[in-house]
């Protein structure tokens, strides 16, 4: 049995999201492609890009970021504006996967907002060939299930947008063996950024070894930020949370395949 109902997949209206910038809602997993409280843009920045980059190493010849899932592409578009802001000298490379095609194709028409503007012959390649490249940064759009396509991914990973739709509608992209395959292909310093803080998912990535935090500011509601090192931010207790709550338990691939 299938989780996935491609039958609906075509079906989205487009939202207007709290920070003005528009968002689309999916039938096919009855859920926002963002928080329209938090706007899409915002969360892009605050939950994922901003933490990302001022935790990360970026003095390297190659920084990797995992994009999961393409979506819209705010958080790859959000992330060359970012860059546009404070160059880095390392090669970005950006692997998304994403299953809906004809989203995809159909991302020339769609109203981004202004600091998208200057990234438009960008998502005019994207939308046509699924790819982009120039000298400083590289965009593939991984086409198919992301569970396919991230174990071939064929470099490690320094950053992870964990950005699909939410576990309780997209839960084979939050198991502790999804977060197994990610473990697998990370470098020593990677940093995942996640709009999530539910229990389950962070007991996914604590038993893959991962240390746990909540996104740092308070521009959106709190998420989860996890490293493969110490960092300098208020630790999330897990071992506290497991003696308060012995029920807490991962989500795994075997509950629903
Ligand atoms: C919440 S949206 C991503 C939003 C995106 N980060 C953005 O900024 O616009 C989730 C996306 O995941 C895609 N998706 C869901 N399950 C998938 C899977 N197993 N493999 C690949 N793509 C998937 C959906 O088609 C959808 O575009």
């Amino acid at each position: 049995m299938s989780l996935y109902d491609p039958e609906k997949r075509s079906q989205k209206e487009k939202v207007p999201t709290e920070d003005g910038s528009l968002t689309l809602y999916s039938a096919e997993f009855d859920e926002c492609y963002h928080s329209t409280r938090d706007g899409a843009l915002r969360e892009s920045l605050h939950k994922h890009i901003l933490p990302a980059f001022s935790l990360s190493e970026t003095d390297k010849e190659e920084l990797v970021i995992l994009d999961v899932c393409f979506g819209l592409g705010y958080n790859t578009l959000a992330t060359l504006h970012y860059l546009q802001e404070h160059p880095i000298d390392a090669k970005v490379k950006i692997y998304s996967p994403e299953f809906d095609r004809d989203l995809v194709a159909s991302l020339t028409d769609f109203d981004y907002p202004e600091v998208f503007a200057p990234f438009a012959e960008i998502i005019h390649r994207l939308a046509e060939q699924g790819s982009y490249r120039d000298e400083k940064v590289e965009i593939t759009i991984l086409f198919g299930d992301a569970r396919a396509t991230i174990p071939e991914i064929p470099d490690r990973i320094d950053i992870v947008y964990q950005d699909p739709f939410s576990p309780k509608k997209n839960p084979l992209l939050w198991t502790r063996e999804y977060f197994a395959d990610i473990r697998a292909k990370a470098s020593k310093d990677l940093i995942l950024t996640t709009y999530s803080s539910a229990t389950p998912v962070r007991m996914g990535l604590y038993e893959n070894g991962f240390l746990l935090y909540d996104t740092p500011g308070d521009e959106v509601r709190t998420g989860t930020i996890a490293s493969l090192k110490p960092l300098d931010l208020k630790p999330v207790d897990m071992e506290l949370k497991k003696q308060r709550n012995p029920q807490a338990a991962s989500l795994r691939d075997g509950m629903f395949y």
